[in-house]
């Protein structure tokens, strides 16, 4: 999401005359955009600012100018932190503010006054409606973010305060955005939001639609040949959703689905609001209905008054499912979140322990996972040059990145490719055919 949100500030600055730059040293203006999920990536925004502030005050001593600017999550909660801990901060903006930006720029460059600033508003307009179109080119896989905040106050988690109250887009924004993707080049399309699956927009004709229905409709998009979306809660993985698993073959079959724990005495107090057996519900009918799907999640350990038989229960979750990958985590209490004020707090080591043994365990159903394709042919979306001359990387349909000594011309493409070396977070071939297929002229 902090990706996306990047990349449409560069999109607002444009027509101000910025240009995004790969290196800071000579930047007019640089922007840090900011997690605030664990204490964690909140700590990282200091240690930046301090590294990134040497540019801005080797840039003065030259004469030169330079506005710093902290955007996202630790903005939005902890703006006058920032402001008085990081004197070279200029600006500090929340994720709902981004439509802002112009006018904020304007502030702080003196022409309307030199105010530092500090924006953490949630205006009443959908900074949507204000954004202009997306027009940086994502290239051939993109991001597209269809909703945005949640409603569903989990105890642990800061979102619900940051990135504010659930909002849905438009359906008709969604594909006019998707076809502005598909012009710049794109062919898999992620829809994004915090609980995208909880997306309800407004459909044509003014009916209400759900997140199956925009994917319905982006199946319908010739040009796109690969539609995922991330990242779903658990409570709703719809009827209507699970269906289009089966229906829809352009949906590929990978779904990432956070869980968190697998004790059901955990997910009560983080108020995950579902239980394990829901959580094997979906996977089982989802399994039905789509034979090759496969299913990463997240996981919290060391959540307050865990205990080792919870533990055991989360263990015994994902030996039951089996993943092909998953994001684990030691608990992080967050400022203003009720699980901060819980008791039970375990000790740093013994959160340490759980999470290795839950990694390894993922690990292993990894590795195992990615051995299945040994001798495979399957499909690889090239989207980027790999760190060796004249190697690409891609994804497979199940997320794997894939390494490939291939030409660029394959760049774009979706090519066959004959897997001869599975690693653990890996699979790496070779391509099955010289030159790209010919593509349908449009
Ligand atoms: N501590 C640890 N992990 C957290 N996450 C969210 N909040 C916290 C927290 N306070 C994890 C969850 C979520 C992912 C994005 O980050 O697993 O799904
Ligand atoms: Fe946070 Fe996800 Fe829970 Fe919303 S559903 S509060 S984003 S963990």
């Amino acid at each position: 999401m902090n990706v996306y949100d990047s990349r449409r500030m560069a999109d607002v600055l444009r027509p101000l005359g910025y240009a995004e730059v790969d290196t800071p040293e000579d930047a007019d203006m640089m922007i840090l955009n900011t997690c605030h999920i664990r204490e964690k990536a909140t700590d990282k925004v200091f240690s930046e600012i301090g590294r990134l502030r040497e540019h801005k005050k080797e840039k003065e001593a030259r004469g030169g100018k330079m506005i710093m600017a902290v955007a996202g999550c630790v903005a939005q909660a902890e703006g006058k932190f920032i402001m008085e801990r990081a004197p070279d901060i200029d600006m500090v903006f929340g994720p709902q503010t981004y439509h802002e930006l112009p006018e904020m720029v304007l502030k702080v460059t003196g022409m309307i006054g030199r105010p530092r600033i500090v924006n953490t508003d949630f205006p009443p307009e959908s900074k949507f409606d204000r954004l202009p179109e997306e027009n940086s080119s994502q290239g051939v896989s993109a991001y597209l973010s269809v909703q945005e905040g949640c409603d569903k106050f989990c105890t642990f988690c800061v979102v619900p305060y940051t990135r504010g109250a659930e909002f849905s887009r438009p359906v008709q924004d969604v594909i006019d955005e998707a076809k502005k993707l598909i012009e710049a080049g794109a062919k898999e399309i992620t829809l994004l939001g915090q609980n995208v699956n909880a997306y309800h927009g407004t459909g044509h004709n003014g009916s209400q639609a759900d997140l199956a229905d925009v994917i319905h409709e982006i199946a319908q998009l010739p040009e796109i040949e690969r539609i995922r979306y991330s990242t779903s809660h658990p409570r709703d993985m719809s009827a209507h959703l699970i269906e289009a698993h089966g229906t829809v073959q352009k949906l590929m079959p990978f779904l990432h689905l956070p869980v968190q724990s697998g004790s059901d005495k955990i997910l009560k107090a983080m108020n995950r609001k579902h239980g394990r057996d829901l959580f094997f519900e979906i996977i089982d009918q989802l399994r039905a209905l789509r034979k090759d799907i496969v299913f990463s999640s997240d996981f919290i350990v060391g959540f307050p008054g865990e205990t080792e038989q919870d533990h055991e229960d989360t263990l015994d979750l994902i030996r039951r499912v089996g993943f092909a990958s998953a994001y684990s985590f030691k608990y992080s209490a967050r400022p203003g979140t009720p699980a901060a004020n819980m008791t039970g707090l375990l000790r740093e080591e013994v959160k340490a322990q759980r999470l290795q043994e839950l990694q390894d365990l993922i690990n292993a159903q990894q590795y195992a996972y990615n051995l299945t394709f040994q001798n495979q042919v399957i499909p690889v979306l090239f989207d980027r040059k790999g760190h060796k001359d004249g190697q690409l990387l891609g994804r497979s349909a199940f997320m794997h990145s894939v390494h490939v000594n291939a030409p660029d011309s394959f760049l774009g493409q979706i090519a066959p490719v004959h897997i001869t070396r599975p690693a653990p977070n890996s699979l790496s071939g070779d391509l099955v055919l010289s030159e790209p297929l010919p593509q349908a002229a449009e």
